[in-house]
């Protein structure tokens, strides 16, 4: 039976830093979230360092490189500032964002297309410090041509318009932001990227792209940090491991027999 590659999950753990922020102390801490999150499971954490500072903070990234034995995952802005510290942190990997001060979250991906020539020196110079560079965009394909070109090895696919459609009940949204991501996975792998994806996954949909084989690694944070509240975070971390399998475990299915065993879509 064809063997599926793996599928990593990272742990986001910018809002167990929101929460901590809103007492400006030093509880709950984000580094301790991140070595239960590899204890229970994870297989990396990522960690945003906004240039407003509104979760992680510049010690907290630090911190996470020392302490944690699994890939860290060095999410920023491509600005000047940001390249500085990523290249004095050494991370495994930067995910390159776009960022709006008065944004709720990384609302959208990054236009590789509008600044391919000044991204293309920023992801030459990580590259030459030995950090993989992945770029958070859209699953269009000029986003992704692009990507390929500026020789950044990995794309992470912008899952969020998809999440929010399923969790609002737009079938029809949700069914097309679907096949964009499906398309996106394909073409990105056929031109050489390693696929990841993330944001505003849940156990539903995180276990229904899991079913695709060319994402090989999932980040996973707001939601996964909101269960933890409910059932603990080791237990979050295991429940979410097991919904990526399941899916996993379809995907194994429609390879062996050229269809679905399982029987679902
Ligand atoms: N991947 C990237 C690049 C992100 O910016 C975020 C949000 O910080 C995530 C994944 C995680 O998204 P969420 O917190 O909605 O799971």
């Amino acid at each position: 039976m064809p063997k599926p590659p793996p599928l990593r999950l990272g742990v986001n753990v910018d809002h167990v830093a929101t929460l901590r922020n809103a007492r400006a102390g030093e509880r709950p801490d984000p580094v301790r979230a991140a070595l239960l999150a590899i204890e229970a499971g994870a297989d990396g954490i990522t960690a945003h360092l906004r240039e407003d500072r509104r979760h992680i903070r510049d010690e907290d990234m630090a911190r996470l490189k020392a302490e944690i034995s699994k890939p860290l995952n060095f999410e920023m802005a491509a600005t000047p500032d940001m390249l500085k510290i990523a290249l004095a942190t050494k991370p495994h990997a930067v995910c390159l964002v776009p960022e709006r001060r008065e944004e709720l979250t990384t609302e959208g991906g990054l236009d590789v297309v509008g600044q391919h020539n000044a991204l293309a020196p920023f992801i030459a110079t990580l590259n030459d410090a030995g950090v993989r560079v992945s770029l958070f965009i859209a699953a269009e394909p000029r986003q992704i041509e692009t990507a390929a070109k500026l020789r950044a090895p990995v794309i992470e696919i912008h899952t969020g318009a998809w999440c929010d459609a399923v969790v609002d009940g737009h079938a029809a949204k949700a069914e097309a932001e679907w096949q964009r991501i499906v398309a996106g996975a394909a073409l990105a792998h056929s031109a050489g990227l390693e696929v990841q994806a993330g944001h505003g996954l849940d156990y539903v949909t995180a276990e229904k792209i899991a079913s695709l084989p060319e994402v090989v690694e999932l980040n996973i944070g707001y939601y996964m940090i909101g269960e933890a509240l409910f059932v603990g975070l080791g237990e979050t971390v295991r429940a979410m491991r097991a919904a990526m399998d399941r899916g996993r475990g379809k995907l194994v299915s429609r390879d062996h027999a050229g269809q679905n065993l399982t029987g679902r879509a």
